[in-house]
């Protein structure tokens, strides 16, 4: 949620650079992006409504700097305007910020002569460094006599232009790394994987990086320090090798991200499988031997694929399992059992209400794993017994795709690797099952899914059954995103009791049909539906196909054949391709979808 990045080089200008490296963290927000230099001409800053393509198409071409801060924005406090957007400036100081100043009432309170320009509590943030900097004459000083003010999150990254060779950053609970590339050009981003640096390191709250003109010499070099126990201490920090490669940020010759996510699906499921074979999920399904339940907990795609494995892990290893979303698990007194263990799901690992929840199971010493995508972030490092990674690569769809089936891909190798321990027989059947996912991905891919969109429908529902129930929930969430239409996912069985009234003539129902044993009862729902006007879309396999002969007012779409693992993600791929269709069809970017953001840090 907003996209931090400053650059300190050895260049002349940086300013490409930056502006090439905040497109890069747009999917972190992307509703106005800004940038500050501190150029010959002094600290200057400019900034944009809308995407980092207008902030650079409005920047002066003779704008040059060897240092230098950008910011893109998902607004928080304050409307998505110029005056709200980063860099924060007071003609003195520059901030750019992650996070939520919680006391800003307070320490406006403090300032009672500043006019202030912005809605944001960044703005507050600004001035108190200037106003120490006035009194402290020391940048440093004035910076950690701000941050010891501060109540909230926060990463933030502060130019000042008494100080023209120096850069400050610092974090709490906001991420923020610092990275360096064999250019000798040094980074301070909240996003370190997909900028192109060699070695890096994790800030941890209350560290500070300074960043400084060698003198004599036009390079860099990064210092650290800690503000922790109110003290300005200088601390040592251990630079670590950093795999990124280039291809990650580049859509190739894809249309955008989301398209190259969704193929890049069979590679990221085979890693699961591979971790399977290896044994990497031997530690965690030890565990569960001992555990009487399973708490799952996360947020948007990740919940969902938490439901899925709510269903695998009940009906394959008979093992109690509660699946929550985060924010509501925070603040309703859950009750953590001492024989549970607690699995945290989250792709980007930073999600504010799953880190929140973490910290309830803390208190209630609870045991827990977390699953994640990036191995850096905050809830990776929190991980108390396990932690299991998604492998998939950096997703920079907003829109979740591959990260969802490989969230799905670690839950079954978990419950397989489980069931190792207790039916070695059973384990073996769904293996194969599961070795199959990456083949039959590839076949979903090759077909065309197409929503027909009747003029004033009100919303579309997704139906199934069983597992295809969570899917229908999943399916729905990636319509509502990539095309802003409303859609509801429902449990087949429970349309009759309400859902139901909202059938007529220009209703679409998406029905998810595996001919498995609950095949059936799903086709009740597809007649009910037909039956009142309504247009069904039946995704199904050639046995449902050829049983389904209702021709009128439907169209099928025939997947692979699957079985009880492969399903969930033969049906789940069938749903990002419907989305993706529905959203080209309506000129929509499913990479950057309004509103949303990759990463919400945010209560
Ligand atoms: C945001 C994203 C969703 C994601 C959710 C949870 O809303 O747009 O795609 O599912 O956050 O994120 P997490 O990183 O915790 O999986």
């Amino acid at each position: 949620m907003c996209g931090i990045v400053a650059i300190a080089s050895p260049r002349t200008n940086i300013v490409e650079s930056l502006l090439d490296a905040l497109t890069a963290l747009e999917y972190r927000g992307y509703d106005s992006a800004g940038l500050a230099l501190l150029s010959p001409r002094g600290l200057v800053r400019h900034r944009a409504v809308g995407k980092v393509k207008n902030l650079r198409d409005t920047l002066p071409a003779l704008e040059a700097a060897p240092i230098g801060m950008a910011h893109t924005r998902w607004a928080v406090m304050g409307a998505a305007t110029e005056a709200n957007a980063h860099p924060q400036f007071d003609g003195e100081t520059a901030v750019v910020h992650n996070g939520i100043i919680e006391n800003v009432g307070e320490l406006k309170s403090m300032l009672p002569d500043i006019i202030w320009e912005s809605q944001t509590d960044t703005e507050v943030v600004v001035h108190l460094v200037s106003s120490f900097v006035r009194k402290e004459r020391d940048l440093l000083a004035a910076i950690k006599s701000t941050v010891q003010l501060l109540k909230g999150t926060f990463a933030l990254v502060i130019l000042h232009k008494d100080f023209p060779d120096m850069l400050v950053a610092t974090k709490r609970i906001n991420p923020l790394s610092v990275g360096k590339s064999n250019t000798g050009d040094l980074f301070v981003t909240s996003d370190i994987a997909v900028i192109p640096v060699e070695q890096y390191i994790d800030l941890e709250d209350d560290d500070v990086c300074v960043m400084r003109k060698r003198v004599g010499e036009g390079d860099f070099f990064a210092e650290f320090y800690t503000f922790r126990h109110n003290k300005l201490e200088k601390i040592e920090k251990t630079w670590k090798d950093a795999n990124q490669t280039a291809t990650v940020t580049s859509i190739g010759d894809y249309k955008n991200f989301t398209i190259k996510e969704i193929h890049e699906q069979p590679n990221v499921i085979q890693k699961s499988i591979n971790a399977l074979n290896r044994g990497d999920y031997i530690p965690i399904a030890q565990e569960m031997m001992n555990k009487s339940a399973i708490n799952i907990i996360a947020c948007g795609s990740s919940f969902y694929a938490g439901l899925i494995g709510k269903y695998w892990l009940e009906r394959f290893g008979r093992l109690l399992t509660n699946v929550e979303i985060s924010s509501e698990f925070n603040y309703r007194y859950p009750v953590i059992t001492k024989n549970s263990l607690t699995l945290f799901i989250s792709q980007s690992g930073e999600t504010l209400d799953t880190l929140k929840a973490m910290e309830v199971v803390r208190a209630e010493q609870g045991d827990f794993a977390v699953i994640t995508n990036v191995l850096q972030s905050t809830m990776a490092k929190a991980a108390t017994r396990h932690l299991l990674d998604l492998g998939a690569g950096p997703e920079l769809s907003v829109v979740s795709t591959k990260a969802f089936t490989a969230q799905l891909a670690v839950l079954i190798g978990v419950v397989i690797q489980y069931l190792k321990f207790k039916d070695p027989r059973a384990a073996d059947i769904l293996q194969e099952d599961f070795e199959r996912v990456p083949g039959l991905l590839s076949q979903v891919m090759g077909q065309n899914y197409h929503l027909p969109l009747i003029p004033n429908a009100s919303s579309i529902l997704y139906l199934g059954r069983g597992i295809c129930y969570p899917i229908a929930l999943e399916g729905a969430l990636k319509l509502k995103e990539t095309t802003y239409i409303h859609a509801e996912g429902y449990p087949g069985g429970e349309m009759k009791h309400g859902p139901i009234a909202l059938i007529d003539a220009r209703a679409v129902s998406v029905i998810l049909a595996p001919h498995n044993e609950l095949f059936n009862k799903i086709v009740s729902n597809a007649h009910e539906v037909i039956a009142r006007g309504g247009h069904v879309v039946f995704f199904t396999d050639a046995a449902g196909n050829a049983e389904f002969t209702q021709r009128a007012n439907s169209t099928a779409y025939v997947m692979p054949s699957s079985g009880p693992v492969s399903e969930a993600f033969v049906y789940s791929l069938g749903m990002q391709a419907l989305a993706y269709d529905a959203a080209g069809g309506l000129g929509c970017d499913p990479d950057r979808p309004r509103n949303l953001a990759k990463s919400v840090t945010v209560e």
